[in-house]
């Protein structure tokens, strides 16, 4: 005790990283459960700024132990080339632990990622072109490449040379992308990505690099627990790209809910104690997908501009809109979710009237107050806006709730009270003290074991 959840509420990007970066300080363990290096996590560290793709964001807690577990999908060139960046700027990643089970991203399914959303054209997800659904979709079909088989070439040379087949038939398919990737130079290295012996021995060197990293990180957890310690369980992406839950298939090939950190991490469902859902005040969302409180007008682009709506991993602007009570609502059910957060309430200072969206109508008329469950209806569904009155003030020296002005705590309280769950902690801007933790000090986590 206890095992803490930390879930995105909305459609990413809600800045759980400086959640768990606040929380980690009381942590014994942090493990990520889900994703890859779809996941950006941005951290401001006294006035330094790290961006974080896999590693968990607690590694920057020297010694603590933070596991990549084996729900993860892992590029292993990405990760090399974060624990270098990292050790470069004085970081200790004594501490990073990955699973030995989780999947590998190879260069084929980068391949696959790309020239797949080439193919579908205006039909496409929008992915970040990591190789994240092709890796999943080989983890699915037991043709995936796992981290232990780093430590055996043999097994690896097998395992690779099984995976290829398929693959370069695939490939085949997809010549005129290819020669679409070429001509933007995104291409030259096509054959080389399939070519067993330049993975196989490329790979291998990864696995020297990662071998001191590499162990049963399910174990890590349950020793921490049965300690009472805390572990926290650090979520990528959000529930609304859950591969089952999200708005399929505009979603992400893993499943980003709370009960996802039992599988991605090992442990059973009794070990958790708490979920928190981190939502920002507003909405954004990266990639293709229906977006029911989408503003695309002036608001909308100071939200983007205030707010430094930009992908952290793809650089692509974010699409951005109101609040979405119905999705939050969906969200704080389907995880459990006991805290909420609300980040970058500070961006919302000097909008009024501010809207939150209450329910959907749809064209024929129906009103959903419940997230419905057909897809054609979310993409056709016009938002319901209650409104709210606006503050003016700067609000990024707030540091207790009364600091926070009425109109803000009545925003808060609409969320809280539509969400059904309290807010425990309000982020006012980037910098890792410009938080409000409602109605009290930091909680101490230990204490509450
Ligand atoms: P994939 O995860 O790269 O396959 O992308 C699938 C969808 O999830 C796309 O719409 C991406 O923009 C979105 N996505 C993936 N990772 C993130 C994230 O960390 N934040 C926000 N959106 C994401």
């Amino acid at each position: 005790m206890p095992g803490l959840v930390i879930v995105g509420a909305q459609w990413g990007d809600e800045g759980k990283g400086k959640v768990v970066d606040l929380l980690a300080e009381q942590a014994d363990v942090v493990i990520r459960f889900q994703g890859g290096n779809n996941a950006g996590h941005t951290i401001v560290r006294d006035g330094e700024t790290f961006k974080f793709h896999l590693i968990p964001s607690g590694i920057l807690y020297p010694g603590l132990t933070c596991a990549i577990g084996n729900g993860v999908v892992i590029d292993p060139r990405v990760l090399t080339e974060e624990i270098d960046g990292l050790r470069q700027r004085g970081v200790d990643v004594s501490g990073l632990r990955i699973s030995a089970n989780a999947h590998l991203i190879m260069p084929y399914h980068v391949l696959l990622d790309t020239a797949g959303e080439l193919k579908l054209g205006k039909l496409e997800i929008g992915t970040t072109r990591r190789g994240i659904g092709p890796c999943y979709a080989d983890k699915a079909s037991r043709l995936g490449i796992r981290v232990q088989d780093l430590l055996d070439e043999k097994i690896l040379r097998q395992k690779v040379r099984a995976a290829l087949a398929p693959k370069t038939q695939a490939l085949k398919e997809l010549e005129v992308e290819r020669k679409k990737l070429r001509k933007k130079g995104g291409a030259e290295d096509w054959d080389a990505r399939l070519d067993l012996h330049a993975i196989v021995e490329e790979y291998m060197r990864y696995g020297h690099r990662l071998e001191p990293h590499i162990a049963d990180t399910a174990k890590l957890c349950w020793e921490a627990l049965d300690r009472d310690g805390t572990v926290l369980f650090e979520g990528a992406q959000a529930t609304m790209l859950d591969l089952d839950h999200g708005t399929y298939p505009f979603v992400t090939s893993s499943n980003p809910v709370a009960g996802a950190a039992c599988i991605g991490a090992g442990v059973g469902p009794r070990d958790i104690d708490e979920v928190w859902g981190v939502a920002k005040a507003y909405a954004t969302r990266v990639g293709a997908g229906p977006f029911p409180t989408e503003l695309d007008d002036e608001t909308g682009e100071r939200l983007r501009e205030r707010g430094g709506e930009v992908g952290t991993t793809t650089g692509r602007p974010r699409r951005t809109g109101w609040m979405d009570l119905v999705a939050l609502r969906y969200a704080a059910r389907l995880n459990t979710i006991s805290s909420l957060v609300i980040t970058k309430l500070d961006v919302l200072s000097g909008i009024d009237p501010l809207h939150v969206c209450t329910s959907y109508r749809h064209p024929e008329g129906a009103v959903f107050d419940e997230f419905p469950y057909h897809q054609s209806i979310i993409h056709e569904a016009e938002p319901v806006y209650e409104e709210l009155p606006g503050f003016e003030q700067d609000i990024g020296g707030a540091r207790r709730e009364s600091d926070l002005p009425k109109e803000a705590r009545e925003f808060l309280d609409a969320i809280a009270e539509s969400a059904g769950a309290p807010i425990r902690l309000v982020g006012v801007g980037p910098g890792r003290d410009q938080v409000v933790w409602m109605g009290a000090d930091a909680p101490d986590l230990r204490a509450a074991a």
